[in-house]
């Protein structure tokens, strides 16, 4: 994959304050999702730092993961899973809560979603504090995956996440 000239990516992030709540700046991917350009580049170095884990399968993180993980599971020919929220898979699932700042979250994986011992990348949008992806990485070993990284479009760096992380970690996109 060639890249058509050196792209900065920073330049489609869109930056809301106050999202969701007062006082948090979103750091939104639309605008680089509708670049055709924007989004080939981002995706294509994310699918060549990936490949060098050498996966079998990629799992994406409800929602923002599900785009992240699609076309980069196409790029690298591997196959892609779900990580939902509850209620949202059909037959049997397996579960793990994990804490947020405020409350309680929940996410599910299919029972027969991975071959044990499969070599598992967890992608999502944006790493915070890592409380998210954490959880998914637990998750997916408790279905019997090998999780050999974990990637992101988006990392802010101050927050330490990486370290909640027993995983290798690739991000494209950073903020203090
Ligand atoms: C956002 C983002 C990550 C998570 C990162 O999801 O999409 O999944 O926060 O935060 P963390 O590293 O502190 O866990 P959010 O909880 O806003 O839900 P959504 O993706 O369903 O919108
Ligand atoms: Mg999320």
């Amino acid at each position: 994959f060639q890249e058509p000239a050196p792209l900065d990516l920073k330049k489609y992030i869109r930056e809301i304050p106050d999202f969701p709540k007062p006082g948090i700046l979103f750091y939104d991917i639309s605008t680089l999702i509708r670049s055709a350009e924007a989004w080939q580049v981002a995706t294509g170095r994310l699918a060549r730092l990936i490949g060098t884990w050498k996966p079998d399968l990629l799992a994406g993180i409800e929602s923002r993961g599900f785009l992240t993980a699609a076309p980069i599971a196409q790029r690298l020919g591997t196959g892609f899973t779900m990580l939902r929220k509850p209620g949202k898979l059909p037959g049997e699932t397996i579960s793990l809560k994990y804490g947020l700042e405020y409350g309680e979250d929940e996410l599910h994986i299919q029972k027969d979603a991975i071959i044990p011992g499969q070599r598992v990348v967890v992608l999502d949008d944006l790493l915070a504090t890592g409380g998210t992806l954490a959880a998914s990485v637990e998750l997916l070993r408790k279905a019997g995956a090998e999780v050999v990284g974990a990637s992101v479009l988006i990392e802010l760096t101050a927050l330490k996440g990486r370290d909640k992380l027993d995983v290798p970690v690739n991000s494209l996109i950073s903020y203090d």
